[in-house]
């Protein structure tokens, strides 16, 4: 299994999860969103693992549209996939933030 197979497996049971836990109802939380689901590319502390960094020092040179972008759009061509189909509107704005200060507050 190639690396890019692998990780659009993994991007596609990352959505399921995703997806099973917004049927049960659970409340929005950032923070496990982040760490979980974008952490299994991006690794547990966001340091990077098979997709890059996204420390607050990381996503620094983006602004906060282009950030927004990139998680609602994703990286076409890269295994960085498109949230939109699992994010409800204004979910975005607390994982910018999130990104930005690495506090969900
Ligand atoms: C299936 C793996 C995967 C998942 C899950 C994932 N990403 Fe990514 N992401 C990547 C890859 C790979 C790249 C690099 C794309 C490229 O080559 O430009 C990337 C790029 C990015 C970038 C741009 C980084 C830069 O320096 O240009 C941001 C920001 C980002 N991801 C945020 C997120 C967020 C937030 C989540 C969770 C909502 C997430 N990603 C989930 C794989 C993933």
């Amino acid at each position: 299994m190639g690396a890019m197979t692998k990780a659009l497996a993994l991007a596609a049971a990352t959505v399921a999860m995703a997806a099973s836990r917004a049927a049960a109802g659970d409340g929005f939380d950032v923070e496990r969103l982040v760490r979980q689901d974008c952490g299994a590319c991006h690794g547990m502390t966001l340091k990077g693992g098979l997709g890059p960094a996204i420390t607050p020092e990381a996503v620094a040179r983006y602004d906060d549209e282009t950030l927004a972008t990139i998680i609602l759009d994703g990286v076409p061509g890269t295994p960085m996939p498109p949230w939109r189909p699992l994010l409800a509107p204004g979910q975005v704005e607390p994982i910018v933030r999130f990104l930005r200060t690495g506090d969900a507050e």
